[in-house]
């Protein structure tokens, strides 16, 4: 875990107009910037970036967040990635996992250090190897690659030779370049003592780069004929096969221009895609295709098609992939199957049919509605009451794996049609959880320009000018629980969070901290992003207003209670004097607090 404290340094530390300019081209206009959504595809700019309030929002999409989101949205990384990358740029040092001694912590970082710099040496070894290469050359030329291509994928070729490496490395006995995956050792076997040697030997050599571009594995193909047809770098503390994919680094930016990404099975349909006119292609690495693929996928775009052999095996593989998507599958999600016939790929099928030909498949493509009903009625006779219940059962698990959304309930549909029963049922008999059919429309929200509880605007004003935290002092907190207890909590939190924020408070900091604390805050600062900036004294001057009226009405209540009770007592004459004081008191400080600061 990386401390809040350290977050909110950095947020205070970086400015989100130039993190976001390095990926969108943003104009001034008025007190924010704008630019065209990187998010969703847009011709006139409904994106902006607020330097005051040190977020991003869309109105055209929506999205909204700190630099550290935005990272995480457009890059692909993960939450400490984009830390971790933000940090760099402004000499910021991550303290880094704290559940690791700091020793063992340098010694993680160092390690990885020093392998993906191998890596990337041998890759850059790999790349003039193939310059020498005839056979190599030949054999790319043979599969129809240009030199262009081949350069923009980085592929190499590793020498037949036992050590090739030898030649880039000073110390072929370094531990990292068998770490690496590199070197294979066997020293450790009998009768292996002390015998090192290159993994990868006269192969066609693919660089498997992560998001950030770094060399984190390698694919390695024969020439021509020969087993195994392709040798991978063995999971490596830089690199697991079931999280990465080949080619998102290099497709990245075209896949947003494409407004999809299309997923094979191999490598060389990746690169020949690419060569073809289809650079909006990536492969998984010789492995199923996992959640953490998809996850990965879809925060690139919202739109991802699956392509798979038409046979045996592709239809299998197919159904994995069905399984990796259920959990991510919702109405904003478009994800796709598309089956070539049998003994081909991508890159095959596009050679022999053509681009043409290839496109119209990927528009053809098969929901995952339509898959999925599929796979589950295929094998079962639906007109037997056996039948029927067979498909159901065979539908159960992979419904149980969708959230609850407008797409789950109309595959719920289908399948009650096709099996006599009706949607309600089915939820029920599948336990979904959120049943969908049955959950009554919700009432229309409430407009914003509702009038709001005083607690409410205590809120707001805080989530946007966190810095006046201090003006919520004991007797505004307790007031407001005993006028509004449900909003009291969250105000006592919102206040607790600025408190701790310190002289570091303003929105943006504010919003990644709540962001891990509270969910019920996000609508609010979704709301929030997309306002103009107010003026803070005005700000200032309402948040006063708010506090006061909630003391106000919590004296005159207690004041109203008394007089109720005829003010039978000493005790209650006396406590009625000292509540007409305070509410004098409170009449002043109006005065006063309109004032300009
Ligand atoms: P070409 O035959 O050159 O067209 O390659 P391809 O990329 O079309 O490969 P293929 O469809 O045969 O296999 C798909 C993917 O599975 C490959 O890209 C590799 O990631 C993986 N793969 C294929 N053969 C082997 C193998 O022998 N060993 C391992 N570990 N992986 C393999
Ligand atoms: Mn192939």
């Amino acid at each position: 875990m990386i401390p809040q404290t350290f977050i909110q340094d950095l947020l205070n530390r970086v400015d989100i107009v130039d993190v976001v300019g390095r990926y969108v081209q943003l104009k001034k206009g008025g007190a924010n910037y704008m630019g065209l959504c990187p998010f969703h595809n847009e011709k006139s700019p409904s994106f902006t970036v607020s330097p005051t309030k040190q977020f991003y929002h869309c109105f055209g999409c929506g999205a909204h967040g700190t630099a550290i989101g935005f990272l995480i949205e457009y890059s692909g990384l993960n939450f400490v990635e984009a830390v971790k990358d933000l940090a760099q740029g402004v000499g910021m040092v991550v303290p880094d996992d704290d559940r690791l001694p700091p020793a063992q912590r340098a010694e993680v970082q160092a390690k990885s250090l020093a392998l993906s710099e191998v890596m990337s040496r041998a890759g850059e070894f790999y790349k003039q190897e193939l310059r020498t290469a005839p056979q190599a050359i030949a054999y790319l030329k043979k599969r129809g690659l240009t030199g262009e291509i081949a350069a923009r994928f980085g592929i190499g070729y590793a020498p037949s030779g036992w050590d090739g490496l030898r030649k880039v490395f000073d110390r072929y006995d370094a531990s990292e370049l068998v770490e690496a995956g590199l070197l294979i050792d066997r020293s450790d076997e009998e009768g292996g003592s002390g015998k090192r040697y290159d993994r990868f030997r006269d192969r066609i050599m693919f660089p498997i780069r992560n998001i950030k571009g770094q060399t984190i594995g390698f694919g390695g193909r024969v020439l021509e004929t020969g087993e195994p047809k392709y040798l991978n770098s063995p999971e490596t503390p830089l690199f697991q096969k079931g999280q990465e994919l080949y080619g998102l680094f290099e497709a990245r930016q075209v896949i947003r221009e494409a407004g999809y990404v299309l997923v094979t099975e191999g490598y060389m349909d990746v690169v020949a895609l690419a060569q073809l006119g289809f650079p909006q292609a990536v492969a998984t690495l010789g492995t199923a295709c996992t959640p953490t693929h998809v996850q990965k996928l879809l925060r690139q775009t919202d739109h991802v098609i699956f392509s798979f052999d038409g046979d045996a095996a592709g239809r299998r593989a197919a159904r994995r992939a069905l399984e990796a998507c259920l959990p991510h599958a919702g109405d904003d999600k478009t994800l796709k199957f598309l089956f070539l016939p049998p003994e081909h790929d991508p890159d095959s099928y596009v050679r022999e049919f053509g681009a043409q030909a290839f496109e119209q498949q990927v528009r053809d493509a098969m929901p995952l509605s339509q898959f999925l009903l599929r796979e589950v009625t295929q094998d079962n006779d639906l007109a037997t009451s056996e039948g029927r219940a067979r498909t159901q059962f065979d539908a159960k698990p992979l419904l149980q794996a969708m959230p609850p959304s407008a797409l789950r309930l109309q595959i719920v549909r289908s399948l009650a049609q096709v099996t006599q029963t009706t949607a309600s049922e089915i939820e029920a008999l599948f336990e979904l959880s959120q049943p969908v059919a049955r959950v009554r429309v919700a009432p229309p929200k409430a407009k914003r320009t509702a009038p709001m509880g005083l607690e409410r605007q205590m809120i707001r004003l805080l989530v946007t000018y966190p810095q006046l935290a201090a003006m919520l002092d004991h007797e505004a907190l307790s007031a407001a629980e005993q006028l509004a207890p449900d909003n009291a909590e969250m105000l006592k939190q919102l206040v607790q969070a600025c408190v701790a924020l310190g002289e570091n408070a303003n929105f943006a900091a504010l919003a990644e901290q709540l962001r891990t604390q509270n969910a019920d805050f996000d609508p609010l600062i979704a709301e929030i992003a997309a306002e103009s900036d107010a003026d803070p004294e005005a700000a200032r001057l309402e948040l006063a207003g708010a506090v006061r009226q909630t003391k106000m009405q919590v004296v005159k209540a207690e004041m109203d209670r008394l007089a109720a009770g005829g003010l039978a007592t000493d005790e209650m004459r006396q406590r009625y004097r000292e509540l007409m004081q305070r509410q004098e008191q409170l009449r002043r400080q109006a005065e006063v607090e309109t004032l300009p600061k």
